[in-house]
């Protein structure tokens, strides 16, 4: 052990260094000793969680101190406000957990890292799997090290929610959907005179619109996976995590998690649940409902957990999804990308499920089995090309049977919730069911710097939305269901004009191109809802007319690399912004000379090592309807949609069911 002196001087100047990086030892640990969950979080009564605690020694480096050898003494109490102190063990019931000891390292800052200089850390810790707060109230709970430095977390347990008031939720979520990309999506698809629109989105005729901040737990822009967390825990985290608190072990699946909304459901109310999207169903927003891992890229033991819990670490088992619609076809398979080189269409059928590959056979699914659909490998291919460029559809390699014939038999956004529509409203009877169903694409070509394909795949959930607020009226659950709208996080996008495509093309030289954007008063009217030349793509109302008009929106992107623009639709496909150049490294990205030979050179914002778009800080919309709606208004942060649907589902809970905390009611 160390003098007091020594350690409070050496604290102090931690403190200074930490506060400023953007490179961390361990995110949401600024100090020596880390309390996970930290500081600041919060809980539903009853929710299941673990506990970690670690003590740092870093052996070099700036933060270099006690030689390396962390305090294996530490001790850890908690204490409800106005109450008395206790140990982990008394407060909870639980048995005084093994030591563990790893080491980590970690770049201080960019020059370390160019310099490949890391900073190596030995740890003490301990771990309390399964624990559960059933008292609303605020706590504290202090990590005692180093003799006397201590690292405090205020947790809040947040008031008990004891009556059911919705008995369905669906939870739409746009990936990367912001208002500004819904308002251009409604430019396109909905006709307007004379400034007045015709007609207006689903999400548009939502009684009550909030706002969710997105930031992660330890960095203000998030990654898919922990603001999904944060949508379904009520638990912020780092990026790639997902339903765990980052820790600094090596071991991705030993970190301390968080039960998740299904979990909670299943567990207390006993009610059906599925997943639907557009992504491989392994993808961070599906899998977060139901997977617990310090990095989104498991995918095969994601997929596995969520069939089979994770018993490693003594974790419910909720015995899988009833439904489960989405792409991610390599997960299932045998082979290198499966859990084990296993079969997961035969485990699930083994399982109990009915195993469902295109959409013919998704529509003969009846209500009653919990269901399978894989559709296609990888991620879908996009609403634009499934619908209006169809024949891009052979150029794709992506069976779900894992052949490399072309998915050609592939059932929409809107299919697949209806049909889990059916399946959960039956499986779940009395008890309801809560259904995510994910537009992903909107984040993926927002990544592309595919605009034309990102707003299709957003006019392909608000079709969606609409079909399923009909089609609950039809089955008599309409007042009974909470339909929310929402994001995860957002892209730097917006319109701010629109560009003469034919000029363009035919201008020469940059400068004279760009004079192609028509701002203000130059910049007319949607083109997109007007017929031209008899082209039509009959693709329906609330779709536009016309994709490529000489007249298209002009677009943009706060965060991009080099690019070549020419505002006009990709009809051959995605668009692939970026390209290596030969004799470059291979991670250094300039504009492909092949996307828009006609258009002009837009010079990037990123690190040349970023191929693609990456997401922004944007506030993100909250559209509700149904039960509960009212406390969906005003702005909030994300963990709080946890929150109140959790309480609109009445499962903040006592202690006070036969069986304890997990037994079914
Ligand atoms: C810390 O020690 C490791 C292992 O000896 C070394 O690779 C690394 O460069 C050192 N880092 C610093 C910042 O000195
Ligand atoms: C669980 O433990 C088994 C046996 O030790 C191991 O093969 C497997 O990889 C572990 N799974 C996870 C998710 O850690
Ligand atoms: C659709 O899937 C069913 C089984 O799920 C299979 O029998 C049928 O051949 C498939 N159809 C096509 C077009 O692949
Ligand atoms: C499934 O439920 C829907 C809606 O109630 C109904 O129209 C359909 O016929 C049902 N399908 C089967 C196979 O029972
Ligand atoms: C702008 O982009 C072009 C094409 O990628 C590149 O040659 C040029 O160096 C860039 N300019 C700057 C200042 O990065
Ligand atoms: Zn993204």
């Amino acid at each position: 052990m160390i003098g007091k002196a020594n350690t409070l001087a050496a604290t102090a100047a931690l403190l200074s260094l930490a506060s400023a990086q953007t490179f961390r030892r361990l995110g949401s640990c600024p100090t020596l000793g880390c309390v996970l969950p930290p500081d600041q979080s919060d809980f539903l009564p009853g929710q299941l969680f673990d506990l970690r605690l670690e003590v740092h020694a870093p052996v070099n480096g700036s933060e270099a101190f006690n030689n390396g050898v962390p305090d294996e003494e530490f001790s850890v109490t908690i204490k409800k406000e106005g109450g008395k102190a206790k140990s982990i063990a008394e407060f909870f019931d639980v048995s005084e957990p093994e030591l563990e000891k790893w080491d980590f390292s970690w770049y201080e800052d960019l020059f370390a890292q160019d310099a490949d200089t890391p900073s190596v850390v030995n740890v003490a810790s301990k771990i309390y799997r399964k624990l559960a707060i059933y008292e609303p109230g605020n706590y504290e709970v202090t990590l005692k090290y180093y003799d006397d430095e201590t690292t405090t977390a205020n947790w809040v347990v947040r008031p008990l929610a004891m009556k059911k008031r919705a008995k369905n939720v669906i939870l739409f979520i746009g990936d990367g959907m912001t208002t500004n990309m819904i308002t251009a999506a409604r430019l396109l698809a909905h006709k307007s005179i004379n400034g007045k629109y015709q007609s207006l989105l689903q999400m548009d005729q939502f009684p009550v619109l909030g706002h969710q901040m997105t930031h992660s737990i330890d960095s203000f822009i998030t990654d898919s996976a922990n603001s999904a967390s944060a949508l379904y825990s009520g638990h912020k985290s780092s990026v790639n995590a997902l339903g765990v608190y980052a820790d600094s072990s090596p071991d991705h699946f030993d970190d301390p998690k968080v039960e998740t909304i299904v979990e909670l459901l299943v567990r207390v109310w006993d009610s059906a649940w599925g997943a639907v999207s557009t992504a491989a169903i392994a993808d961070a927003t599906p899998i977060a409902l139901s997977g617990h891992s310090r990095s989104r890229y498991d995918y095969a033991a994601l997929v596995d957990m969520s069939l089979n819990g994770l018993s490693n670490y003594s974790w419910t088992n909720q015995g899988g999804p009833d439904v489960w619609f989405g792409g991610g076809a390599e997960q299932f398979v045998p082979g290198s990308e499966s859990y084990n080189g296993e079969d997961y269409y035969a485990k699930f059928a083994d399982a109990g499920y009915e195993i469902s590959l295109n959409k013919t056979s998704l529509l003969e699914l009846g209500n009653s089995s919990k269901a399978l659909g894989i559709f296609c490998q990888s991620h879908f291919p996009v609403w634009l090309d499934r619908n209006v460029f169809t024949e891009n559809l052979e150029s794709f390699e992506n069976s779900p049977t894992g052949s490399e014939e072309p998915a050609l038999d592939l059932p929409g956004l809107k299919e697949m919730t209806l049909k889990a529509i059916d399946i959960l409203h039956e499986r779940g009877g009395d008890d309801g069911f809560f259904l995510m169903s994910e537009a992903a694409s909107i984040d993926k070509q927002m990544h592309a710097l595919d605009y034309d394909r990102a707003l299709g795949d957003l006019l392909e959930l608000d079709d969606t939305v609409r079909a399923t607020v009909a089609h609950l009226a039809a089955i008599g659950e309409l007042d009974n269901t909470l339909v929310l709208v929402t994001a995860d996080h957002g892209h730097g996008f917006d319109v701010f004009g629109n560009a003469d495509t034919k000029y363009l093309a035919e201008a020469k030289g940059d400068r004279q191109k760009r004079r192609a954007v028509g701002t203000y008063d130059q910049s007319g009217l949607s083109h997109y809802t007007e017929e031209a030349g008899g082209v039509s793509y009959g693709t329906g109302p609330n779709f536009p007319v016309n994709w490529d008009p000489r007249y298209t929106i002009a677009s943009g992107f706060g965060a991009h690399p080099d690019i070549r623009e020419d505002y006009r639709v990709r009809r051959r496909g995605p668009r692939e912004p970026t390209s290596a150049m030969p004799g470059f490294e291979e991670d250094n990205y300039f504009a492909n000379p092949e996307e828009s030979p006609d258009g002009f050179i837009v010079n990037g914002t990123l690190p040349t090592s970023e191929s693609v778009g990456v997401h922004s800080l944007t506030d993100v919309p909250v559209f509700a309807q149904g039960p509960c709606q009212e406390i969906f208004g005003g702005v909030y942060n994300n963990i709080d949609v946890f929150y109140k649907i959790a309480s609109c589902l009445g499962l903040g809970r006592p202690n006070d069911r036969p069986g304890g905390s997990c037994g079914k009611h």
